[in-house]
């Protein structure tokens, strides 16, 4: 298995630079999940580790070699891609063998088959082994990618957006495959989604990427609960936290642009912040409280119905945030409500760089 380190790295193509000053650092055995938009520069920093592009300036490290001089095939790591990359004529069996035969250095006989039907017990495909690949459900094809990958037994894995093609139900049990099979490996995998939910649920750790920078990196719980700045915070939860213009006044938050305010919890200003400095308050919607005694009224402007609990948007003025209620809350549109926060779990961004007052410095 193996380490994996990206130094500094800057890939441009043409006059269009994908990648800035990328550093990404993966531990041995660890799950890694690369979150971003679609062009943040996901699928070009897996082809960077692979081998199969060529940074434009920085470093790759495996191990703690540096492998610019290595192929894709000495890099020994398998790259799993979101269309399945099968041959259709022949069956499940033969497309896993393939990787295991090539040319040069072809493995014993025994071995193959040993490989083979360890990787399909451990994807419970043993039954599909003789079905032609063309034959097969989506998530059944992906199944065979992963496969294809496995039997090599790689360094590392790289799987480029692998559940995506797959519908909703499918793509969460095959979610909970991947972490078991990853762990039951103790293999270093990097994931690429702009799945918030799929990153959160999956990873190790999470780096979120934007426009070819790395924003963020932690545990889903640190990019959850401490986002780096107003972009993570928005990406990351769904709904997204609220984000409320303000500013700090005697450690309360007075929200612009019709005054209401709220408190703060004491450890607010220790962080930089001072009366009257443009803010951007952010909260969690489960952070917002519907309390009869609460300090704030609000009209209920919206409720959706998610089965075990209820997001309602609330409307303060101009302003709207988004609470989470449990599903027996009795709501209904144009109702005035009450409403608190909790003050402990406020972040404050600046307005200006929209970077948390924690990060900032
Ligand atoms: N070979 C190439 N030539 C020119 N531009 C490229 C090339 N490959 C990627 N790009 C550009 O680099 C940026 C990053 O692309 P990349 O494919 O890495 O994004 P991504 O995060 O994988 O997006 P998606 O989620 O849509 O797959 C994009 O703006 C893309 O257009
Ligand atoms: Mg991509």
């Amino acid at each position: 298995m193996a380490h994996i380190e990206l130094k500094n790295i800057t890939k441009k193509f043409g006059g269009h630079t994908a990648l800035t000053g990328l550093n990404l650092d993966i531990a041995d055995g660890e799950f890694f999940v690369l979150l971003g938009e679609t062009g943040a520069g996901k699928t070009t920093t897996l082809r960077l580790i692979a081998g199969l592009d060529k940074p434009t300036e920085g470093q790759v490290f495996i191990d703690g070699v540096d492998v610019a001089d290595w192929g894709a095939a000495e890099r020994d790591v398998a790259l799993v891609l979101q269309q399945y990359s099968l041959y259709p004529r022949y069956t499940v069996r033969q497309n896993l063998e393939f990787p295991l035969k090539p040319k040069i250095r072809r493995l014993p006989d025994a071995e193959i088959k040993d490989r083979v039907a360890r990787a399909a017990r451990t994807l419970r495909i043993e039954h599909l082994l003789d079905r032609k690949t063309d034959r097969l459900s989506g998530g059944e094809m992906q199944r065979v990618s992963i496969g294809r990958a496995i039997v090599r037994k790689p360094r590392v894995f790289l799987m480029d957006e692998p559940l995506s093609a797959l519908d909703a139900k499918l793509r969460e049990a095959l979610r909970t495959e991947l972490k078991n099979l990853q762990m039951q490996l103790g293999a270093t995998f990097l994931f690429v989604t702009h799945d918030q939910i799929e990153a959160m649920s999956m990873g190790d750790k999470v780096g979120v990427l934007n426009h070819g920078r790395i924003i963020q990196t932690g545990t889903p719980h640190e990019i959850y609960n401490n986002p780096r700045d107003t972009y993570v915070a928005s990406f990351v939860g769904s709904p997204p936290m609220n984000l409320i213009d303000g500013r700090l006044v005697n450690d309360r938050a007075v929200m612009a642009p019709i005054n209401f305010e709220l408190p703060l919890a004491g450890g607010a200003r220790t962080s930089g912040a001072t009366d009257g400095r443009p803010l951007v308050f952010g909260i969690r919607p489960e952070d917002v409280y519907l309390e009869s005694g609460a300090p704030i009224e609000a009209q209920v402007h919206d409720v959706e119905n998610h089965g075990v609990e209820k997001i309602v948007t609330l409307r303060v003025g101009e302003t709207m945030l988004r609470a989470t209620v449990p599903a027996r809350t009795d709501v209904t549109i144009e109702q005035p409500v009450r409403f608190a926060w909790n003050p402990d779990k406020v972040v404050l961004f600046d307005k200006g760089s929209g970077i948390s007052l924690r990060h900032a410095g």
